[in-house]
C-alpha cells in the first residue's frame, strides 16, 4: 500500500496547492507512481496548476461524492508521467450545493483508498482546504505524514501549535514543518532551529517569496527546472522519499 500525505496549514493561503503539485509531480519525475486530490472543495485550486480549463473539469470529486460517477471516473492523467489528478469542482453552482449540503465523508476517505488501489500508487496527496473541518481531521487522520505549511508571521505560528496539538499530539499523526515565503531579511538557520525546539517536529524545509513563483500557471518546477524554488521541490521529493522508504 502506498503512503498518504496531507498539506495542510491552519491559515488560508500560505501555498499548500502549489507544494502539494510540485513534491507530487517531482516525485512522479523520481519514477514513483503519484496521485494528487484536490479536497478543497469550498475553494478548488489545484487544477490551475494542472492547466485544465475550467470547462473540462468533469467528472469532479463533487460528482463523485453525489453517487454520479465512480472516483475512477473522476481521475485526470496530467502533463507529467505517472502524475494523476483527482479535481474538486470549480462551478459556481457545485460550491454552493457542497457548502450548503455537505456530504459523507466517509465517502470521502473511501475514495482516496480506491484511487490508490486502483492505480497502484506509491503516493497520495491529498491538498486540504485550510482550519479545522471535520473531513480534513478524517484525512489527516489516515495519513503516513501531514505536511503543515506555515509562513513566519504569529497568526501562522499559533495556527501551527493548534494543528500540532490536534494532528500530533491527538491522533498521532507523523507531522513536518514546511516554511514558506521566507523573506531575505529572516535568517532561516535560526528560524529552523527555534521552528524545531518550540514545536519539537522537523522541518522538511524552506521556500523563499520568489517572484517569479507568485501566482504561476502550471506546475512552476517543470517548467523552470533550474530555478532554485524548483531545485528545493526536488530536495523536499528525495527527503520525502527516504523519509517514507519508498
Ligand atoms: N514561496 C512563495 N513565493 C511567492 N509566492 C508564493 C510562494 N508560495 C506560494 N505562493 C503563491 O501564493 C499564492 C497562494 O498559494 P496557494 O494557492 O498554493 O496557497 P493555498 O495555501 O493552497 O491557499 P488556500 O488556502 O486558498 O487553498 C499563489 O499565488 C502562489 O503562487
Ligand atoms: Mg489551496
Amino acid at each position: 500500500m502506498g503512503k498518504i500525505v496531507t498539506i495542510h496549514s491552519y491559515r488560508g493561503g500560505t501555498g499548500k496547492s502549489n507544494i502539494a503539485v510540485n513534491i507530487a509531480a517531482n516525485l512522479a519525475s523520481l519514477g514513483q507512481r503519484v496521485g494528487l486530490i484536490d479536497t478543497d472543495l469550498n475553494s478548488p485550486g489545484a487544477h490551475i496548476l494542472f492547466d485544465i480549463p475550467p470547462e473540462e473539469i468533469t467528472p469532479t470529486l463533487n460528482d463523485y461524492l453525489r453517487g454520479d460517477c465512480t472516483i475512477i471516473d473522476t481521475i485526470k492523467t496530467s502533463s507529467v508521467a505517472n502524475l494523476y489528478f483527482v479535481p474538486a469542482s470549480p462551478r459556481e453552482i457545485d460550491v454552493i450545493t457542497i457548502a450548503k449540503e455537505g456530504f459523507a465523508v466517509e465517502k470521502l476517505v473511501d475514495g482516496c483508498y480506491q484511487f490508490m488501489e486502483a492505480f497502484d500508487l506509491d503516493y497520495l496527496f491529498i491538498d486540504t482546504h485550510p482550519g479545522l473541518h471535520q473531513e480534513t481531521l478524517l484525512l489527516i487522520s489516515i495519513s503516513d505524514l501531514l505536511i503543515i505549511v506555515l509562513r513566519p508571521d504569529e497568526q501562522d505560528f499559533q495556527g501551527t501549535a493548534v494543528m500540532l496539538d490536534i494532528a500530533r499530539d491527538r491522533l498521532g499523526v507523523a507531522c513536518i514543518l514546511l516554511l514558506n515565503f521566507i523573506p531575505s531579511s529572516i535568517e532561516i538557520n535560526t528560524l529552523q532551529a527555534s521552528c524545531e525546539k518550540i514545536y519539537r517536529a522537523s522541518v522538511l524545509g524552506f521556500l523563499p517569496h520568489s517572484e517569479a513563483f507568485f501566482g504561476s500557471k502550471g506546475i512552476f518546477s517543470m517548467q523552470h527546472r533550474d530555478h532554485d524554488i524548483s531545485q528545493k521541490f526536488q530536495a523536499f521529493a528525495e527527503d520525502l522519499s527516504q523519509l517514507l522508504c519508498n
